[in-house]
């Protein structure tokens, strides 16, 4: 199910900020050569990432799900110069790819890759964020809303993705054997009553909810 329009999608993304050559070159190799290409954020969500990062101007951000690092870069545009991006991803295989491609960018100094399980590294990380992009395994969602929100600023910002899976969530009788729409619609539904934060899903690609902590 397409979220939007593939003549919309294409007017948008031509008169939007282009992707910068690095990000074109990451999307390039991701389509030819890494499993699951769909994953990668992508042109318009990519530039709201970074609009969303811009306007913040974060020192410090955390990634969970860093796939081929191209959702990275855009979040560590808004980094404030002497900012901190870490990003958590558990296939080591794409390591040393997406390093060279951190190297590529103005960012190399800011960026630290981490690989593991994230519910494992997250309780190991020490400084408070002002920005979280949450885009790894769904069925950890809640923990992972439940982990970082403790370690986020008053104010902070944390972003979730793919939380309308195709539009299943709205149709959970029919797609009531796809535990993903299931894990998101329960997800959903936890944010909604959690009390002293700010909530937004936007239908924007597979769907991107925005929070923001409004208390400690
Ligand atoms: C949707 S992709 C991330 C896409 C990336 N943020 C982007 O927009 O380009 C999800 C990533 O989460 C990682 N992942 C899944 N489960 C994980 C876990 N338990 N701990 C850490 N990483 C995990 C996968 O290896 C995969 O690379």
């Amino acid at each position: 199910m397409d979220l939007l329009d593939k003549n919309i999608e294409n007017y948008v993304e031509s008169l939007s900020d282009s992707e910068s050559p690095l990000l074109k070159e990451i999307s390039g190799y991701t389509h030819k050569n890494v499993h699951q290409p769909r994953m990668l954020s992508g042109h318009i969500q990519g530039r709201i990432l970074s609009f969303i990062s811009k306007i913040i101007s974060p020192k410090n951000i955390l990634e969970i799900g860093t796939y081929t690092g191209y959702s990275a870069l855009c979040l560590a545009e808004g980094l404030k110069d002497d900012g901190r991006l870490i990003t958590i991803d558990k296939d080591k295989s794409l390591y040393e790819t997406v390093n060279l491609f951190f190297k590529k960018s103005k960012f190399e100094k800011n960026i630290k890759q981490k690989v593991g399980i994230a519910l494992e590294i997250i309780p190991t990380l020490d400084v408070k964020y002002d920005l979280v992009f949450i885009d790894a395994d769904k069925k950890n969602y809640k923990n992972y809303f439940d982990m970082v929100i403790p370690k986020l600023n008053k104010g902070g910002v944390i972003i979730v993705d793919n939380v309308l899976w195709s539009g299943k969530v709205t149709q959970l009788d029919k797609y009531q054997n796809d535990k993903i729409a299931v894990y998101m619609n329960e997800f959903n539904n936890y944010i909604k009553n959690k009390k002293n934060i700010s909530k937004l899903i936007l239908p924007i690609r597979d769907g991107l909810t925005l929070i923001i902590k409004n208390e400690d």
